[in-house]
């Protein structure tokens, strides 16, 4: 029986309402849509849906994540695709020496890291179209006409924030040597992950990413890429203010990089919901309602958690059972046995119920707002906390389908949808010329 303490954490973290939440959401947006305050952006794409036809073979970087990612993508049209040579970096490696995600590194050094892969999969001799997804808030003035607004997931790189991407990585990749490679579309993640459902699926009317970081992005038929057709919007949903928040979300976002921003983001994605379990491992053992770990244990440093322990912590499997207990080990808690495991995995249960519960209300909002424009509604999502955290999409799907009334919601994985979607998103620009 979980004690008074565990119980007030449980409903510190537990939603009141989806439906308030969703009401909360829609009307953020629709101030964001009226160029009002919100806590919303409708930062604009350029871009709409795809037919599907979309063929050609692309470069496609995927920046934004733990990883780069760079991949040759070929289109081969009805909803169809191949992906060819591909490497993939982390964007920090300590035992490799470098760490891409601080002031030491500049917005230059960061782009020259990017084409260096670049190089790795291609050759000079041919032309290529490039398609960049850039996963953090921009302001786009043309596809490829993007300025960082700032950065968000706990990075600082220098020199990088109100830059034109474009430039940045045009004058990497000419460094290079690769003159005959053109960067013609730059997008968010959200936005890649739409077009690459898309491609194969024409019912998404929205992407979303849930993985390091989490957004939303949607086909918003009031506002009109230069051809006329419906445009992308991307919302910047992890910005969403209005959510209840616990002395454990305060903690955490005081001793952010950016202290006040991206709350719903914080309470969701996969570089924060590992820390808040970690605040309240540490809160219980301060309590004595959990053994104290020994001084050298790693649990004492921030962000040193992910996610996978969550999940673990969820699933009944030999994996994550092996998991688990050499989690527990590496941190000098091999002590927690039975009980301690079951509190364990009633907090991750609350973190991870709340996040599941808070997208879906988002989802909720934006989905109405498609309802009647669109019969069938089907969400692309991406990103690691949707693929690997046990029971996460199925949450999310069954509060979406008790939400929305006449109609089913599908949520459809797109894997490598960053890379995808950011060929797809080239083709579309080629073509319109
Ligand atoms: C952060 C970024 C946003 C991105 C999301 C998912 O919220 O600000 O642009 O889409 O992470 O990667």
């Amino acid at each position: 029986m979980p004690c008074a303490k565990v119980r007030e954490i449980c409903a510190a973290f537990a939603v009141e309402s989806i439906e308030i939440v969703s009401q909360a959401f829609a009307a953020e947006l629709e101030r964001a849509l009226r160029g009002q305050n919100s806590s919303l952006s409708i930062l604009p794409s350029f871009l709409t849906s795809p037919s599907g036809e979309e063929q050609g073979e692309y470069i496609a970087i995927d920046f934004g994540g733990t990883n780069v990612r760079v991949m040759r993508v070929s289109l081969l049209g009805d909803g169809r695709y191949t992906t060819g040579r591909k490497v993939a970096r982390p964007l920090a490696d300590l035992a490799q020496g470098y760490d891409l995600t601080t002031p030491d590194t500049t917005g230059e050094e960061l782009f020259d890291f990017i084409a260096a892969l670049v190089k790795r999969i291609t050759d000079a001799e041919n032309d290529y179209a490039l398609g960049l997804t850039f996963s953090y808030p921009m302001q786009q003035k043309a596809i490829d006409k993007a300025v960082l607004i700032e950065w968000t997931k706990e990075i600082k790189t220098s020199a990088t924030v109100g830059r034109d991407i474009k430039s940045l990585l045009g004058q990497a990749l000419r460094k290079q040597g690769l003159h005959r490679i053109e960067p013609v579309a730059i997008i968010n993640d959200t936005v890649a992950a739409l077009m690459a459902g898309a491609y194969s699926h024409s019912e998404v009317c929205m992407g979303s990413i849930c993985g390091t970081g989490h957004n939303t992005c949607y086909l918003e038929s009031s506002l009109h890429t230069l051809h006329g057709h419906p445009m992308i919007i991307n919302t910047e949903a992890g910005n969403f203010s209005s959510v209840r928040v616990n002395s454990y979300d305060r903690h955490l976002d005081q001793n952010s990089l950016d202290p006040g921003k991206q709350r719903l983001e914080k309470m969701t994605s996969g570089k924060y919901i590992g820390e808040l379990f970690r605040l309240i491992l540490l809160d219980l053992m301060d309590q004595s309602l959990l053994p104290k770990a020994f001084q050298e244990s790693s649990i004492w440093h921030p962000l040193s958690v992910d996610a996978r322990i969550l999940s673990s912590l969820r699933g009944h499997g030999l994996t994550e059972r092996r998991y688990l207990q050499q989690w527990l080990n590496e941190r000098g808690l091999s002590v927690y046995g039975a009980s301690e495991q079951n509190l364990l995995a009633v907090i991750a249960e609350a973190i991870l119920g709340r996040a599941s519960g808070l997208i879906a209300a988002s989802f909720l909002a934006i989905l109405r707002r498609n309802k009647g424009v669109h019969s069938d509604l089907a969400v692309a999502i991406d990103g690691s906390i949707f693929e690997k955290v046990t029971g996460f999409s199925a949450d999310i799907e069954l509060f979406l389908n008790q939400g929305i009334k006449g109609s089913v919601v599908r949520l459809i994985h797109t894997a490598d949808g960053s890379n995808i979607g950011a060929a797809v998103a080239a083709a579309q620009t080629t073509a319109m010329g």
